[in-house]
This record gives structure tokens, C-alpha cells and sequence, in this order.
């Protein structure tokens, strides 16, 4: 019954690579820290992991579901499971949120090639914070320099997807996740036994609830999907590449406890860092591009760390953009049946649309904005607290209601051949509470709550 003439991933590490991959990226080590920085440390740490657990979890679990199930990518999965309704919009969805995340996404990914660069030649050494800060917005607002570095990274992405699933996916992350994990332990330990590194410690762990509110919940809330790559069919996709044999609650539960620790790690890397030099870690978007750079300026052996973090970073964002780019570069080859190799070419072309109109955000095109904002914030926000939750919410409910009720209980117990004692629990949580408090917050950000007296 089962067709196994899909592409699989080659291992059970295979998998886990490539989702952990897909999750970890600048969402943990860019984003992450600075929210805590914003939003009040531990107390947004706590609403956080509140929304991995009963929101993360299970929606990464059914997106592994449906597309395994479905064989196919974010569309065509949906189609396969029920192929009368409406529901493939959602894959739809996912395919023009992927454009967006990676409009504003390889930007960002493209700062860090620029800071390896300058790491490499020692520009950050003997400079102090102002000159640093001064530097950065010089750079992100240039028309050319930040335009060609998000070009570069494109590339490079595309050539890995055009490797394909196995030689490119799978080969990559394998190489690249186990390197990123060692080198933000490493920097961890660098950074919590710097001279009054451990005050940086104390503001993280100790929460400050006073600062949250409705739009500090919804941030802890889009966090939570961005950061495990929810909401868009990118697990869709990747689970249709998983072995039937593969324990799929297995998996979801290493790369949700991977993905978490690397976002803690990497608050654990930047606010002693930030508190040692007298940084204030609320500043924004620009928090790792400044603060570390300082840190390194003053630091014996302080390039060789420079270089080191921003490799991180890269490689961080590299994995996550080559899940987004299998997103589009799957539906597309499926649907329409097409080669990958012009699709590939086609998609990195328009992202790069998106790339342009994000970059020039800094400089240019800074006064043109959209609801107030400009493009990046538009595409950050508008994927991470408007399209991500609904996507999860609708797939939530896709997977509880909709597709056949043992074809979901199939995936997650591998034909029962595995005992799922919490298959209830799971059920209830994505039939009922995991919707409804998607819902609660969305409609609490929009004010109508107030409304309808909760
Ligand atoms: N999770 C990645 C991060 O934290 C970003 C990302 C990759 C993503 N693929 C995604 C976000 C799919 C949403 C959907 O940086």
C-alpha cells in the first residue's frame, strides 16, 4: 500500500537533521534574543515555551502526519488526504508565506556573510559601540552592498536544492547541524565566563511580567511558529520525505527540544556578552550585529570568536533557507509538473524580488511603508503573527477533523505497530485547545476580546 517511490531520507539522523535544520536559524539566534531583550527575559521565555508545548509540539507532529500521509508537498498533500474540499489553500498559503519569510530572511542571511567578511579582515577591532552601531546602519542602508551579499546567499541555497532532497538537503545539514551545535556551546561558555558576563545571566532567568501584554503574546506566539517552522507546510513538506518507518513523535520531540535549547543557548551566548560591555539588550533587529562585534573588539582572541559566531549564524540561516526554498521548488515541480532545475532558477529569481524591497528597507526605500511599515517589517510581521498561526490553526483542524482519522493515527503509530497511549490527549489538544488558543490570541491582539468580555 504504502508507495515507496518517493524520495526518503536516508536515516533516522537524516531526518532529524534536516527538520532541525529547517528550525534552527536566525529565528533562534538573530530574532530570539532580542525579543527576551524587548519583552522582559524569562517571563517571555515562559509564554515561549508555554506555546512550543502546547502549540509547537503538536502542530509540528500533524504537519510530519499530513505529509507523510500524503506523499506530496504542502498543496498536493492536502489534496491527497481530501480531495474534494478546500483545504490545499493552505498549502497555497505556505507557498506564498515561503516567498515572503525568504524575501526579508535573505537579507538577514546576508548581513552575516558581510560580518564574516569584516570578522575575517579585523574591522571590529579597537572600535567601540557607537562606531559599531554607526557602521552597521551604514552598511544595512546601502542600495548595493546588502543586495549583492542576499544574491550570493540565494545562490548558494539554490544550489544545494538543486543537488536535490538526498545530496543536497541531507548531505548538507549532516555536515552543518553538528558543526553549529558546537560552535554555540563553545561560544556559551566563551560568553558566560567573561567579567560580569553572569548579570547577563540573572536578567535572562529572571522574568519581569509586567512587561507582558496582548502583542507581547502574540510575538511569543509567532515566535514559537517561526521558530519551529510552523504554519506554512515546511514540515509538510520534509515529512513527506520521511521513511514509513521513522517514529514521528520521536523525531518531533528531538528537533522541538534541539530547536528550544539552540535559542536558549544563543541568549546565553549574546546577554552576558551584552551586559560584560554595558550593552543594553533591548535594542532591536540590530542586537547581534552590534553587541557581539564589541564584545569581540574587546576581547583577546577576539576575531578568531568574531569569525566563529558569524559562521554560525550563516549556516544557521543557510539550513533554514533551503527548507523554505524545498517548500516552493516541491509544489511547483509537482503541481505543475515541472524540472527542478528552471523551477529552482524561476523561484530564486522572484525571492529575490522580495530580497531587494527588504534590503532597500534600510536605506532607500525607508520611508515606504505599508500599515506603517516598512517591506521587512511587513514581511516579518505579516508571516509570523498573521499567516504562520492561521496556517497552524487551519492545519490543526485539517488534521483533527478532516483527513480520515486512521490515516492520522496511522502516521503517528506507524501503522499500530507502536503504542500511543497519548493519542486522546493529542487529539483533544489539536481538535480543540490548540486552535482555540491560537484564536484567543490572535483575536486578543485585534482588541475583541474586549468586545466579547473575556
Ligand atoms: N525556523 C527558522 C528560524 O527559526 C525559519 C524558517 C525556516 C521557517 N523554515 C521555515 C519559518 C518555515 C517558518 C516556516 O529561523
Amino acid at each position: 500500500m504504502s508507495k515507496q517511490n518517493r524520495i526518503n531520507f536516508s536515516s533516522k539522523l537524516a531526518v532529524v537533521a534536516a527538520a532541525a535544520g529547517s528550525a534552527v536559524g536566525l529565528g533562534n539566534i538573530w530574532r530570539f534574543p532580542y525579543e527576551l531583550g524587548q519583552y522582559g527575559g524569562a517571563a517571555f521565555l515562559f509564554f515561549y515555551v508555554l506555546f512550543v508545548i502546547v502549540m509547537g509540539f503538536p502542530i509540528m507532529l500533524s504537519e510530519f502526519a499530513i505529509g507523510r500521509a500524503g506523499q506530496s508537498n504542502a498543496v498536493g498533500s492536502f489534496r491527497k488526504l481530501d480531495p474534494k474540499g478546500k483545504w490545499w489553500l493552505i498549502g497555497v498559503m505556505g507557498v506564498i508565506t515561503a516567498f515572503l519569510i525568504m524575501g526579508f530572511y535573505s537579507v538577514v542571511s546576508g548581513w552575516t556573510l558581510e560580518y564574516i567578511y569584516q570578522a575575517v579582515t579585523n574591522q571590529f577591532s579597537g572600535k567601540d559601540s557607537i562606531t559599531l552601531a554607526a557602521n552597521f546602519s551604514e552598511f544595512s542602508s546601502d542600495s548595493v552592498r546588502p543586495v549583492l551579499w542576499a544574491v550570493l546567499v540565494m545562490v548558494i541555497t539554490a544550489a544545494i536544492i538543486l543537488l536535490g532532497v538526498k545530496d543536497g538537503i541531507e548531505k548538507s545539514t549532516k555536515f552543518m547541524m553538528p558543526l553549529l551545535f558546537i560552535i554555540i556551546i563553545a561560544m556559551g561558555i566563551r560568553s558566560v565566563t567573561l567579567p560580569g558576563g553572569l548579570e547577563g545571566l540573572r536578567f535572562l532567568f529572571h522574568p519581569d511580567f509586567s512587561k507582558i501584554n496582548s502583542s507581547v503574546l502574540l510575538s511569543a506566539m509567532g515566535q514559537a511558529f517561526f521558530s519551529l517552522s510552523l504554519g506554512m507546510g515546511c514540515m509538510i513538506t520534509y515529512g513527506s520525505y520521511v521513511n514509513k518507518k521513522n517514529k514521528l513523535s520521536h523525531t518531533v520531540t528531538e528537533v522541538t527540544i534541539l530547536d528550544s535549547l539552540v535559542a536558549v543557548l544563543a541568549a546565553v551566548v549574546i546577554f552576558p556578552a551584552a551586559f560584560a560591555v554595558g550593552i543594553n539588550p533591548g535594542q532591536g533587529p540590530e542586537l547581534v550585529f552590534i553587541t557581539l562585534p564589541n564584545v569581540f573588539s574587546n576581547l583577546p582572541g577576539g576575531q578568531f570568536w568574531a569569525i566563529l559566531f558569524f559562521i554560525l549564524l550563516f549556516v544557521a540561516a543557510l539550513t533554514s533557507l533551503i527548507s523554505l526554498m524545498e517548500v516552493v521548488v516541491a509544489f511547483v515541480t509537482e503541481q505543475f509538473k515541472m524540472k527542478r532545475v528552471p523551477v529552482t532558477i524561476s523561484v530564486t529569481l522572484a525571492v529575490l524580488v522580495f530580497s531587494v524591497m527588504s534590503s532597500l528597507s534600510f536605506g532607500a526605500w525607508k520611508d515606504v511603508t505599508i500599515f506603517g511599515m516598512t517591506f521587512f517589517d511587513l514581511f516579518d510581521n505579516i508571516t509570523s503573527k498573521v499567516f504562520m498561526p492561521l496556517g497552524g490553526l487551519l492545519i490543526t483542524l485539517f488534521a483533527g477533523w478532516v483527513m480520515p482519522l486512521n490515516s492520522l493515527k496511522q502516521e503517528v503509530s506507524n501503522n499500530g505497530s507502536l503504542q500511543v497511549k497519548w493519542f486522546g490527549i493529542y487529539l483533544i489538544i489539536i481538535r480543540y485547545v490548540a486552535p482555540l488558543g491560537i484564536l484567543l490570541v490572535l483575536l486578543n491582539q485585534l482588541g475583541v476580546s474586549k468586545w466579547i468580555g473575556l
